[in-house]
């Protein structure tokens, strides 16, 4: 039997289930090799929600994380708003593509290639955790510890704001129960949620504001689509 077969430890576990699912460093890489690509996201805007926290003020600047940043659209913003910015992604191709576009705006956002849920981080050190479109990626093992990171790397009184698919959206949102996530495989293009359940996922910490993200024109300085919820949480 092979060694690193063996389940001794909960994240022996952890392992042993993301085995099942499509690896997904491969599958992000592969997505950003063509810049060109029609796809919404690639626009360097930042989602409506989040320049809503900052105008209505319930936001303001800090030490920020942003996880599965992609090419950091949300990340410059962030550091427009005088945020201390790390943006860390699983695709080295997002990370090469938000440095290049650092560079050209000259604009102080630290890229870290890497997988969220193996970063080091130091505890109760981030003001802000800001994550659009990562979390419906998340296969449900891995829940717990998206969980155990909002709570470690939040500082008391520190916010984490979401956007991530409604059950049964347009640009997808699966409705599947977490089990037929391992028994069917997959997470079917990620995983659709509904309020009551975000609620009850990030119940721990304080909602501050849910809502569907606002659908926004082509030629709009912000992005928005429908479909998805948008949210607001504090430690
Ligand atoms: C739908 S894209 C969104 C990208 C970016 N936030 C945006 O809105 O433009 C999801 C991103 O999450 C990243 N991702 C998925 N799982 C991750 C993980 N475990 N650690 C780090 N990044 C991850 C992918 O590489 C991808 O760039």
């Amino acid at each position: 039997m092979h060694n690193s077969e063996e389940i001794h430890t909960h994240s022996d576990v952890l392992k042993m289930l993301d085995s099942l699912l499509r690896e997904p460093a491969p599958f992000w890489n592969e997505f950003y090799t063509n810049r060109e690509k029609k796809i919404p996201f690639f626009a360097n805007i930042p989602d409506e929600n989040l320049v809503s926290y900052f105008e209505k003020g319930l936001l303001k600047h800090g030490k920020t994380l942003e996880l599965g940043s992609g090419p950091g659209r949300n990340a410059f913003y962030l550091a427009q708003k005088d945020c201390e910015v790390d943006a860390v992604d699983l695709s080295e191709e997002a990370i090469q593509w938000g440095k290049e576009r650092a560079a050209e705006a000259k604009l102080p956002v630290n890229f870290i290639h890497g997988d969220i849920f193996e970063m080091n981080i130091e505890e109760n050190s981030y003001d802000l955790i800001y994550d659009s479109g990562c979390f419906h990626h998340i296969a449900p093992h891995r829940r717990m510890s998206y969980l155990d990171l909002l709570h470690k790397a939040l500082k008391p009184g520190g916010h984490f704001a979401l956007t991530c698919f409604a059950a049964g959206g347009q640009y997808g949102g699966s409705e599947i129960s977490d089990w037929e996530v391992y028994r069917s495989r997959s997470l079917k293009g990620g995983l659709g949620y509904t309020e009551e359940r975000l609620k009850k996922i990030f119940s721990d910490f304080q909602l501050i504001e849910m809502r569907k993200m606002e659908p926004m024109a082509e030629c709009s300085p912000t992005f928005g689509i429908q479909d998805m919820w948008t949210a607001l949480f504090q430690k």
